[in-house]
């Protein structure tokens, strides 16, 4: 049998997208990378060869290799670029209708046998699935942020989707050295739901002064060791991200953990949106740059 996913699509290629793509290169894949215009096509192509050109400097990537992986990836801001795709998956922001109004095209662009995934990490897999003709190939795919580091996607299965579709999927994610795991259309899924009760009070924390960025990321890192504490990890993840995350899961849920702290939605009016704008709950050297100045 020939194997199965050579040519994927990637729809958005913001911070998830990018990486998305990325993991798809390095292991092989053909991808075609869309993006709204040219600039954010640039922006999305910039990202890979500076991820890339890190692992470079860090010698764990040749070159040649890296030149290899690039050529993989087509940019473009063309959607009917995506027609020979076994497989499309979508990662623009998380607004309902901008998702719906995308899968509704994809639909008419790809083959009747491609399937479409979702990478949203709260919205509902169900709606966007029936604004297709055939919802039982539709998916959602969740990978986590940094796409290329993080071990662990979330396949998620709405009622209608059919069961091949998803054990291919979870197929692809453990060919892309991930550990998948299959999961009901409940916003947030498994992890999401753990984490941003989490990272929402470590936000009310510093909003009420209790205590200082520092030393909440310092009880959270080096008390409990995990690999970053919560307000470096809301920085990482985009502010304008973790909002619509939390608020989707406190519409969803009505759980007060979820009610996003109301310093997020200011930042990210202010334009303090993380590490992708240079300034979040740190200041950092540039842009995209994980130093902290
Ligand atoms: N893209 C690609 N690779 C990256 C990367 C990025 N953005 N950031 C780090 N890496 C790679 C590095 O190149 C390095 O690779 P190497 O071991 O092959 O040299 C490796 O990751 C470790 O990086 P560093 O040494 O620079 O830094 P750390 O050891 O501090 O690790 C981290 C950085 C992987 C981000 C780690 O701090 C971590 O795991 N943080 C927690 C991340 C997390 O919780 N993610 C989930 C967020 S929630 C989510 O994504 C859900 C969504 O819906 C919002």
């Amino acid at each position: 049998m020939a194997r199965d996913f050579t040519k994927v699509g990637v729809i958005g290629l913001g911070t998830m997208g990018a990486g998305i793509v990325e993991v798809f290169a390095r292991n092989g894949i053909d991808v075609v990378a869309v993006e709204v215009d040219d600039d954010a096509v640039e922006r999305g192509r910039e990202h890979l060869t500076n991820s890339t050109g890190r692992a470079v400097a860090r010698g764990k990537l040749s070159e040649e290799d890296q030149a290899t992986l690039v050529s993989r990836v087509q940019f473009t801001s063309e959607m009917a670029a995506l027609k020979d795709c076994q497989l499309v998956i979508e990662a623009v922001p998380e607004k309902l209708e901008l998702k719906k109004e995308i899968f509704a095209k994809l639909d008419a662009i790809v083959a009747e046998d491609a399937i479409l995934a979702t990478n949203t990490s709260s919205l509902p897999v169900t709606e966007i699935a029936v604004a297709t003709s055939n919802p039982k190939r539709v998916v959602g795919m969740h990978f986590f942020n940094p796409a290329p580091v993080m071990q662990f996607v979330e396949v998620i299965k709405t009622v209608v989707t059919a069961d091949d579709i998803f054990e291919r999927v979870k197929g692809l994610a453990e060919r892309l050295g991930k550990r998948p795991v299959v999961v009901g259309d409940k916003a947030g899924f498994i992890a999401n739901a753990l984490l941003f009760g989490y990272l929402n009070h470590a936000v009310s924390m510093y909003e009420s002064k209790y205590a200082t960025r520092e030393d909440i990321d310092a009880a959270m890192k080096l008390g409990c060791g995990y690999p970053m504490g919560p307000l470096a990890l809301m920085d990482l993840i985009g502010l304008d991200t973790a909002y619509e995350i939390l608020d989707t899961m406190y519409k969803q849920g009505r759980d007060r953990l979820h009610a996003p702290s109301p310093i997020i939605k200011q930042m990210v009016s202010a334009g303090l949106r993380g590490r992708k704008t240079g300034r979040g709950f740190y200041t950092y050297a540039a842009p995209g740059s994980s130093q902290v100045v």
